[in-house]
């Protein structure tokens, strides 16, 4: 049977995983404008989410990565090459339509983990900036299962969250949009966050 994890047959992932939303040819009309250059559109459906969720509470049995520290790598998940795949298709066309960005740049996937904060994991992390281009946050989550939280921009004054479970914030990483994560007041929040590259900058430099 398939699982998040085994995405040999890809129209059968999609079709199970990728948000229907997603597909639209004209991805203008689904890219909302939260905030400064902050967009939301959706990415994964429930079911994805549920049973990555599902997955990580399994794995809290036998590990203590997601206890011990509140982010586990996709990597060490065994979720890269499923990502990846839906990074390709339904991620970067996003990126690429909001910020039209040239059609000779290549985006790579840099540091992408999983989230877990609650009233134990709270989070501390002041205003920073991302090691990235381009930061993603996939809320996994229901919104019922928690309060609080989200990314709060020092630039529009304002805490944003996706939508809902499945949906993605995608914001500029570096320079222009120092943020801060705000606490989880109760329950439990889980998150994808993706730090997004742009290899062909990286590449000229390199030369
Ligand atoms: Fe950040």
């Amino acid at each position: 049977m398939i699982s998040i994890f085994d995405c040999n047959d890809w129209p059968l992932w999609t079709e199970k995983y990728i948000h229907p939303m997603a597909y639209s040819e004209n991805k203008n009309i689904m890219i909302e404008e939260v905030g400064p250059d902050i967009i939301q559109f959706p990415l994964f459906t429930e079911e994805f989410c549920d049973e990555l969720i599902s997955f990580l509470k399994t794995k809290k049995n036998t590990t203590n990565q997601i206890t011990d520290y509140n982010e586990i790598s996709i990597m060490d998940l065994g979720l890269f090459e499923a990502y990846q795949k839906a990074f390709i298709d339904y991620i970067h066309p996003y990126i690429y339509e909001h910020w039209r960005l040239a059609s000779d740049t290549y985006w790579s996937i840099g540091h992408t983990f999983i989230s877990k904060f609650d009233d134990q994991l709270k989070s501390n992390l002041g205003f920073h900036h991302d090691e990235s281009m381009v930061t993603l946050n996939v809320l996994l989550s229901d919104s019922d299962d928690f309060e609080g939280g989200g990314t709060f921009f020092k630039k529009c004054n304002k805490t944003i969250s996706p939508k809902k479970k499945g949906w993605v914030i995608a914001h500029p990483g570096s320079i222009t949009h120092l943020h801060s994560v705000k606490p989880i007041e109760s329950g439990t929040r889980y998150n994808l966050v993706s730090y997004l590259l742009d290899e062909t900058i990286i590449n000229k430099i390199k030369k």
